[in-house]
């Protein structure tokens, strides 16, 4: 069937989750809320014109230069050669610099509604490698999960010079629970200025194994095997957790020990998502059934909530929700 031809498009692409504990740029996954929505039209001109709307239009720029959409759609019409321009309108209704993936999930529903509108036909994997040429060092962790849904895995290799990425569909019984803190993060490229270049090798060795056992807990739907495995990273978490990034006053050792007791008392993972400052809390759905009684995840979430008003930071909404099977797609 031969396809209609438009020159508008809208999709509504998820948030994302980045590294999963040890997995730093490599692990993420999609989330059911919050999501993006955008509208996408061709124009007669060059030009790239952002409007935004949303709970938080106010706070993302609409200026094609500092705009992660524009900038991925810029790289993507010079590599192609092709002499267009679009009016974009965006519901942002992800947080912005809360480590939630909003500059990923831009730029993947710029890139997505520009392919189907001009017909480019590009692969899952180009799509990604476009909208990741708007992040800061590249990363494809955030643009992976949020065009593919699901977990991914995404590999940038050097040997062969090529991206691959892959999803696994999430277990059916893992729910999330998103703490989103007031604490101010600078950029997401200043958090990334804070990690060592080089690696102790025990810490290699840890990260390897414990996101080697992450992927097979995902394949095997272990979930129990999971909440240990991702709650803690060697390598990313501990340093950005000295500098400050996860709130004044909150250390590796501070959250460290929040991960164990929420672990042990609670059945309940934590990572920070992204480059923070938001933690995710991972649980068994069928452990947290609304019963009356105060579920393991209510404590759990108290216990974070509580630790960050010891340290003078405050939570600003507390999102319940899960892993979304369905990445980014035209409505
Ligand atoms: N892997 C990236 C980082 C994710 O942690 O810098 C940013 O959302």
């Amino acid at each position: 069937m031969k396809k209609e031809k438009t020159n508008k498009a809208t999709v509504v692409v998820p948030a994302s989750s980045a590294n999963l504990g040890p997995g730093f740029d490599v692990f993420s996954v999609a989330l059911k809320e919050p999501t993006l929505t955008i509208y996408a039209e061709l124009r007669d001109d060059e030009n790239i014109r952002i409007v935004n709307q949303g709970s938080y239009a106010s706070e993302v720029s609409t200026n094609p230069e500092q705009h992660s959409g524009a900038q991925a759609i810029k790289n993507l019409l010079e590599d192609k050669g092709i002499r267009k321009g679009f009016d974009f309108v965006v519901w942002v209704d992800i947080p912005p610099r809360k480590g939630l993936g909003i500059s990923g999930a831009e730029a993947v529903g710029f890139i997505y509604a520009a392919n189907h509108i001009l017909s480019l036909n590009l692969s899952e994997i180009e799509i990604i490698k476009y909208a990741a040429s708007a992040e800061p060092g590249m990363h494809l962790d955030n643009v992976a999960a949020s065009a593919l849904g699901g977990f991914v895995i995404t590999l940038k290799d050097s040997l062969l010079n090529k991206l691959t990425a892959r999803k696994i569909h999430p277990p059916e019984d893992l729910g999330f629970a998103v703490i989103i803190p007031d604490i101010k993060k600078t950029s997401t490229a200043t958090a990334r200025t804070a990690l060592p270049v080089n690696v102790d090798v025990k810490k290699h060795i840890e990260a390897a194994a414990r996101c080697s056992l992450i992927a097979y807990s995902l394949a095997k739907d272990d979930i129990d095997l999971l909440l240990e495995v991702v709650s803690y990273d060697p390598y990313a978490e501990p340093v950005r957790a000295d500098t400050g990034i996860y709130g004044e006053g909150i250390n590796r050792e501070t959250l460290m020990q929040e991960k164990k007791i929420l672990l042990e008392r609670f059945h309940v993972a934590e990572t920070i998502s992204g480059a923070g400052p938001s933690r995710l809390l991972w649980f068994r759905k069928s452990e947290n059934q609304k019963t009356g009684s105060e579920r393991p995840i209510d404590e759990a979430v108290k216990l974070v909530v509580r630790n960050l008003e010891k340290h003078g930071h405050k939570a600003v909404s507390i999102i319940e929700t899960e892993p979304s099977n369905v990445g980014c797609q035209l409505l």
